[in-house]
């Protein structure tokens, strides 16, 4: 199978597709953190009516265009066009207001780009962001898409840094000959032959907003949830995708803000620690110390809401199915799947069907500890699939 973009611990396929096929097609399909938007892309191949949410702009882009349809001919026209306007410009003669007027986004971009890229993205970010040289967003969206897969990515290509597309970046190379315009076509093909486009029967509608509170769902208006929320510390979105998310209007603090209010990351709020959910902590991971277990606590806050508005969204007798693996914090073990039990209790849903899968080499997301020996080690290979029912 071949992405339309690469993203950290997508989905498998599988699980989207065993979580939606055979429902009835009248149903609304939810996923609350859509990330790459596997649930939407298999939602709208099978024709179901599908809505995303996900704080992080860049996972809103490719689940959109994952799930949306598009004449292939219409794109590449288009892509023609926008390359033959960015030859006749000069990158001085753009103005893109979020960079040229912020010194803090100025300092990264001249950190993790060399001149050639710099200026060939600030011209193809003015005629896809700042100016857009179009007015189909659908064709705007791919196009955006095929330029975002040359900045994060594995080995540098559009930027100066490696590993972007895992979401650690690191500056490797500080002089670069890569031709942007040159690899644009070829890189909106790979995008096209991803997307199958004619396979899309309904397009999805794709939100950026929060999980937590998702004001533009109606209460029991959905009919079923396949999602898969961020582990505790497993995964900083955001570090790799700014790189590509600077071109596309994001300034580099407003950026933060968003990395911020993710849930899964380390974070500690100045919240006062409940005693009872304190004690519920100090059962399920005795050890953590005292600064993990406010990080802990914030999380399995996060993890309420999460299933609180999950269950304010789903109509009676309807099913929501989490995948989330377990992750470490400073070398101790964090069971989230047992703390999204909790969670998804706390909110009133009943407890299905449990399943544990090995999680294939190539989506592995935490490193290896002990040469991939322990128990814990073990343990972090798998993910859990669960099942939560809201009752009639
Ligand atoms: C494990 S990924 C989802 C992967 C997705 N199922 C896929 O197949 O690509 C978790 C996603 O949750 C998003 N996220 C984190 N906090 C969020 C929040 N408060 N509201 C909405 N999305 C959030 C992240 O941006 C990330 O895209």
């Amino acid at each position: 199978m071949i992405y339309v973009h690469p993203f950290p611990a997508r989905m498998a396929p599988e699980i989207a597709l065993n979580g939606l096929a055979n429902l009835p097609s009248n149903f609304v399909v939810l996923d609350p953190m859509s990330g790459s938007g596997m649930v939407l892309g298999t939602a709208a191949r099978l024709g179901l009516s599908a809505i995303g949410y996900d704080l992080d702009p860049l996972a809103c882009m490719i689940s959109r265009a994952n799930g949306t349809h598009v004449k292939e001919d219409s794109v590449r026209n288009a892509c023609e066009k926008l390359l033959s306007l960015c030859h006749c410009i000069n990158e001085n003669s753009v103005f893109l207001p979020w960079i040229d007027e912020d010194d803090e986004t100025q300092k990264y971009i001249n950190f993790w780009f060399a001149p050639k890229q710099k200026a060939q993205l600030r011209i193809l970010s003015y005629f896809l962001t700042a100016r857009p040289f179009i007015s189909n967003k659908k064709i705007i969206a791919v196009l955006k898409i095929a330029v975002s897969r040359l900045i994060v990515t594995k080995e540098p290509k559009a930027s100066l840094a490696r590993d972007t597309a895992h979401s650690r970046p690191h500056r490797t190379i500080t002089e670069n000959d890569f031709d942007v315009f040159k690899a644009l076509p070829v890189s909106l093909e790979h995008v096209l032959s991803a997307l199958q486009t004619d396979s899309i029967k309904a397009d999805v509608k794709t939100y950026r907003g929060d999980a937590r509170r998702m004001g533009r769902v109606a209460d029991c208006s959905i009919d079923c949830i396949v999602t898969s929320p961020p582990y505790l510390n497993a995964i900083d979105y955001m570090r790799g995708h700014r790189l590509s998310l600077v071109w596309f209007g994001f300034n580099v603090s407003e950026l933060g803000k968003i990395r911020a209010r993710s849930v899964g990351t380390e974070n500690v709020d100045n919240c006062r620690i409940e005693e009872a959910l304190c004690d519920f902590l100090s059962v399920l991971h005795p050890d953590v110390g005292d600064k993990n277990k406010r990080i802990l606590l914030r999380y399995y806050r996060d993890l309420c809401t999460l299933t609180n508005e999950a269950f304010r969204v789903l109509k009676p007798s309807s099913k929501a199915t989490y995948v989330i693996g377990n992750s470490t914090i400073k070398g101790h073990e964090i069971r989230n799947s047992d703390l999204l039990i909790a969670a998804a209790k706390r909110s009133g849903f009943s407890v299905g069907e449990q399943t544990v899968r090995e999680i294939p080499e190539n989506r592995r997301y935490m490193p290896l500890l002990n040469g991939g020996k322990s128990n814990l080690t073990k343990r972090m290979r798998t993910e859990h699939v669960m099942v939560f029912e809201k009752e009639a």
